[in-house]
């Protein structure tokens, strides 16, 4: 992963103000070898910069596959563990998930999916809680998520960095 998307991450880590003990990243790793600047393993970014239980949601079997076998190479046993996988629409997952979630990471469903998944994560998301949504400046045909954002606002989110690709939320 690069160095600047590391960051993002450390970011979204630092801003949290309650300990973070659970993950929720939505869009499992879909490329072995991604490009600079594209699909930036997440998942294993979460589990380097915390010790939380990261739970990564799929609907595709075979980026759950991929995530697999790119993390049991590149995480240590130990870390390995701290991953859970499901292969489940994300609002189908997080409309049953009964867990607080700490940080939320949206970069699965396109605009109408992240929209519910938003809506059905509000009662596990308290104060002090995190939200990153990824690819806000692509369109909504492909997948663009700014649109979501003053649903979060609603919600009692505030924006705290906005690069135009990537928006940080934290739950005031
Ligand atoms: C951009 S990739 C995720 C990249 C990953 N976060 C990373 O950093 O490497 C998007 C993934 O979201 C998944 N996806 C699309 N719609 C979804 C949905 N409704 N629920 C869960 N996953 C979904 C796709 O199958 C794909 O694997």
């Amino acid at each position: 992963m690069n160095r600047i998307r590391k960051y993002l991450f450390k970011q979204a880590v630092d801003l949290c103000e309650i300990p973070i003990i659970t993950i929720v990243d939505l869009g499992c790793i879909k490329k072995e070898n991604p490009a600079p600047n594209s699909y930036g393993w997440s998942t294993k970014a979460w589990v380097e910069l915390t010790t939380a239980i990261v739970y990564t949601v799929d609907i595709d079997p075979q980026s759950i596959k991929t995530s697999k076998r790119v993390l049991s190479r590149h995480l240590s046993q130990e870390d390995f563990k701290r991953v859970v996988y499901r292969l489940q629409d994300a609002t189908d997952f997080l409309e049953h998930f009964t867990t607080q979630i700490d940080i939320l990471y949206f970069d699965g469903p396109g605009e109408k999916g992240s929209r519910n998944s938003l809506r059905v994560s509000n009662k596990l998301l308290k104060a002090g809680s995190v939200i990153l949504f990824d690819d806000c400046d692509l369109p909504e045909s492909e997948d663009g998520r700014r649109s979501v954002i003053p649903d979060a606002i609603d919600m009692g989110f505030k924006v705290t960095m906005d690069n135009k690709r990537q928006v940080l939320m934290k739950r005031v």
